[in-house]
């Protein structure tokens, strides 16, 4: 019997780790399929690259035709990545009654809704596990393994690079430039790092993991986010000394008919079991109403973790076209309208520079009391200099209450300025 035919659109990063997975375990893929997997076509833009893998050169092709005209290729695995042409070729081939796999968190987070809903109309299947985790299997969890539940909270380290920045901050002392140049030389970060090192990568995945858990739409672009640029070793250490570790994380949390949803470096404290996911890992810390908390953990990117999640797409979608179930693709609903909220509620660690004088903290009390933010914890340290930093942690506030409240103490004489605003993220769930 023949094999199912595939094309592979990029053979950078992540294709290659798909084309050596699929060579490497192609008995076993075939015991468990019942027939082979063969990859027909590779789309790639040079052909003459050297790519460090076998690669048959009538298989190479730099035009896009040759592999959506190629009636025999059932299933398109699209790794070329950004949004254009990806989305283009990821929509032609669903109208052409083929079945899509990719890893693209950008085209999937801005048009994963229409092309699920093309893809349900036209009866073939987009599977997208690699877009989110690497090799985490988060959106089997989401759409499988927790189907049984219904979710409350995710929150999530999902951006291996500023992980692995943070992580040599608060290791080392390390100051930001430093730790990202360490990153690149790693591999960890882009030669351009702006969509890692800004929150935009997580804002995208956070986006796909909200819709999957529950059903709700909140493109990436209203995502309200900060990225790690503004972190100093300064926050880093005081967040220490407070028993917390800073992590940038992505929160979606349902309540009260609202979903809050936001891409923030917080403190984490200690006892959190995110806080002890260190260097370029990623976890996924999920609330759900009946299994309670679960954490996943693992790789969230590289060549062979993020094939692993995509060869697994690859092998679904070949069991269901062999058995002829090719299923509806079908996401959580939470029976009622949730509303957006963007950051909502939460603790906020605030670090002002102020004059060391006496009647200081009772003047910013004040002010905090009067807009209704009460303070759960204050550092003050005198270091015998005019100017020392005074550390607050307040309790759940809205941040809106919190910056009107901001702006007039930042007015005083004695308030040198408000170094730093930080979420905290102390809910288990
Ligand atoms: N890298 C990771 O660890 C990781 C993790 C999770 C998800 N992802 C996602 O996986 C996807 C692929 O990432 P990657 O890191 O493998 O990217 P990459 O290393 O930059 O590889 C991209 C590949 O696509 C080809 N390509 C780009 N534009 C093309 C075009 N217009 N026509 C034909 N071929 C084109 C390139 O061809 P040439 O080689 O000929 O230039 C290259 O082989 C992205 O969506 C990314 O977000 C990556």
């Amino acid at each position: 019997m023949n094999g199912i035919k595939i094309a592979v659109l990029g053979l950078g990063n992540v294709g290659r780790g798909v084309w050596k997975i699929l060579h490497k375990q192609q008995d076993m893929i075939k015991e468990y399929i019942g027939i082979p997997i063969e990859i027909k076509k590779v789309l790639v833009r040079d052909v003459s690259k050297n790519r460090g893998i076998d690669v048959p050169p009538h298989v190479l092709t730099t035009n896009i035709d040759d592999v959506l005209l190629d009636e025999d290729i059932q299933i398109i695995v699209e790794l070329i990545g950004g949004l254009h042409p990806a989305y283009e070729y990821i929509r032609k081939a669903i109208e052409m009654g083929k079945h899509v796999v990719t890893a693209n968190k950008a085209v999937i987070a801005s048009y994963g809704k229409e092309l699920i809903q093309l893809a349900n109309e036209r009866k073939v299947l987009l599977r997208f596990e690699g877009s989110v985790g690497g090799g985490i299997p988060i959106i089997a969890a989401l759409s499988k393994s927790f189907a049984a539940n219904e979710i409350e909270a995710i929150v999530g380290i999902i951006n291996g690079t500023t992980n692995y920045i943070l992580t040599q901050m608060t290791r080392y002392g390390m100051d930001f430039k430093t730790a990202l140049h360490l990153a690149q030389e790693k591999g960890y970060a882009e030669a351009d790092p702006t969509s890692d090192i800004e929150g935009e990568d997580a804002a995208f995945k956070l986006s796909i993991l909200a819709f999957i858990a529950f059903g709700v739409y909140v493109p990436p672009q209203d995502i309200p986010r900060e990225g790690i640029t503004r972190i100093s070793e300064k926050e880093i250490q005081y967040a220490a000394q407070l028993g917390y570790t800073i992590k940038l994380l992505a929160v979606a949390r349902k309540h009260e008919g609202k979903i809050d949803i936001h891409v923030h470096p917080a403190l984490v404290p200690n006892t959190h079991p995110l806080a002890a996911v260190n260097d370029e890992f990623n976890a996924l810390f999920i609330k759900g109403d009946a299994v309670g908390e679960i954490m996943m953990y693992g790789k969230g990117a590289g060549s062979l973790p993020t094939g692993s999640a995509v060869v697994s797409d690859i092998m679904d979608v070949a069991c269901a076209i062999l058995s002829g179930r090719i299923m509806p693709y079908t996401y959580k609903h939470s029976g009622q309208e949730l509303r957006i909220n963007g950051e909502g509620e939460g603790e906020y660690y605030i670090r002002l520079e102020v004059v060391d004088k006496p009647g200081v903290l009772g003047k910013i009390s004040t002010v905090l009391g009067n807009h209704g933010v009460s303070i759960a914890s204050v550092v003050q340290r005198g270091r015998g200099e005019r100017i020392v930093p005074l550390v607050l942690i307040t309790h759940n506030v809205e941040r809106k209450r919190l910056d009107r409240a901001l702006e007039e103490i930042e007015k005083f004489d004695v308030v040198e300025e408000v170094a730093s605003i930080l979420r905290v993220e102390s809910h288990s769930g």
